[in-house]
């Protein structure tokens, strides 16, 4: 089998340098891409970059060797077209099916996932022409990744910068994976908690856990290229943002129940892989605790912290939403799962065997995803977004 064939159509916005760099990523991962910049996009970045980079020659009008008619046969051979920057104007040649130039051309000929990266002023993406040029092509199956936040073009900053492009790499990494031309997340909200809360017993100290995150980001970043809006709230994990992901970071039990209860209310499902802190100290010393000369320290008293799985399960503030709890068990891990399956009231535990080769923060899981209709899916041992690719697939049967 060849190197998967990937189209990196590059639109005229001021983020297009940061396409070189995804574009490193495709080739470097072994893809063989081919580049399709518009004639604005050359005012930015030139066109010997992107051949350099490429090793395919670059055009940007339907002219240029017209007895291999590239206007067809660049998006008929594509396994993936991913456009990025995609300008408002792009999306809104796209969303009418424009053809004046190889990229809407290629943009019409492709039968492959579509994944478009906007880029633009705040006042651009909010446009509602804007807005209703995105929601035509997720609804007819492509992937729009929603701009971040942060700095634009000038001094300016808001909605509209370009994800990462190692964020970029990763949404479409999994898209030519799916291979589907309908993701089966469009058009849901979905809401991810990962990493560990912090429980202050001081200004400098807290009780904290071991969790990375890392599950929980797995499960964002596959929702996203699902095509899922996504709200990832997250406690104390220091990784990047996921591309096209709305993050809402936390410190504590208390302020992550609150943003997932917040996240939840319009939610088709809620999966909340984060470790939640059970207990927290009883009171918060506003001055950091001194040693007593000669004197033992006073104990800390802990109390219990409101179970957030439990709330949300019984809660339901949508009909039909469906939710994810983790539970990592070290001994009788199917029968303490079912338990704590019975007692949390949600619809699938997702329960890890806590083991050598298991621990926090690795880039491997190995879990069984009990139902409360009684199944029980077994995912072996590999990478966190294995296991999050099926409790999606769970989920998405659910949905439905
Ligand atoms: C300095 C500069 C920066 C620009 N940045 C953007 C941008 O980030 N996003 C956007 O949608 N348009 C941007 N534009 C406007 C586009 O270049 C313009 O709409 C152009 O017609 C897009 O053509 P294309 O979609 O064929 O690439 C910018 C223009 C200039 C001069």
């Amino acid at each position: 089998m060849g190197k998967p064939k990937v189209v990196l159509g590059v639109s005229g916005g001021i983020a297009a340098y940061k396409a070189c760099e995804l574009l490193r990523r495709l080739t470097e991962s072994g893809h063989d891409v081919r580049v399709v910049p518009t004639a604005s996009a050359l005012r930015f970045v030139g066109a010997a970059t992107w051949s350099a980079l490429s090793g395919h020659p670059v055009s940007t009008e339907v002219w240029s060797d017209v007895h291999e008619v590239p206007h067809v046969r660049i998006g008929q051979q594509a396994d993936l077209v991913v456009v990025a920057p995609a300008t408002a104007d792009m999306l809104a040649k796209a969303a009418h099916g424009l053809a004046d130039d190889l990229l809407t051309n290629t943009l019409l000929t492709a039968r492959c996932p579509v994944v478009f990266a906007p880029a633009m002023h705040t006042e651009m993406w909010e446009h509602p022409a804007t807005q209703e040029n995105v929601a035509t092509l997720r609804r007819r199956g492509a992937v729009v990744i929603e701009p971040a936040v942060g700095r634009l073009t000038g001094a300016d900053s808001g909605k509209g910068r370009l994800p990462e492009p190692g964020e970029i790499f990763e949404v479409c990494r999994r898209v030519l994976a799916r291979g589907v031309t309908a993701p089966d997340l469009a058009g849901r909200h979905v809401v991810v908690s990962a990493g560990g809360t912090r429980e202050p017993l001081d200004p400098v100290r807290f009780l904290g856990n071991r969790s990375s995150g890392k599950q929980g980001y797995a499960l964002a970043r596959t929702a996203a290229a699902r095509g899922a809006r996504v709200t990832l709230v997250a406690a104390n994990t220091g990784l990047p943002d996921p591309a096209g992901v709305d993050v809402v970071p936390v410190g504590t039990a208390a302020q992550l129940r609150e943003a997932v209860v917040e996240a939840a209310a319009d939610a088709d499902a809620v999966v909340m892989a984060a470790a939640v802190a059970d207990f927290r100290p009883e009171t918060y010393a506003t001055g950091k605790i001194k040693k007593k000369e000669g004197a033992d320290p006073d104990p800390v008293v802990l109390v219990r912290n409101p179970d957030v799985l439990a709330e949300i399960s019984a809660g339901r503030p949508r009909p039909g939403q469906v939710v994810v709890g983790f539970a990592a068990e070290t001994d009788d891990v199917l029968a303490n799962g079912r338990a704590k399956l019975r007692r949390k009231g949600c619809d699938l535990l997702v329960v890890n065997e806590v083991g050598e080769r298991k621990t926090f923060g690795s880039e491997q899981n190995e879990a069984v995803v009990l139902g409360a209709d009684g199944s029980e899916t077994s995912v072996p041992f590999g990478p966190k977004e294995a296991l999050a690719e099926t409790v999606w697939d769970l989920v998405a049967e659910r949905l439905a």
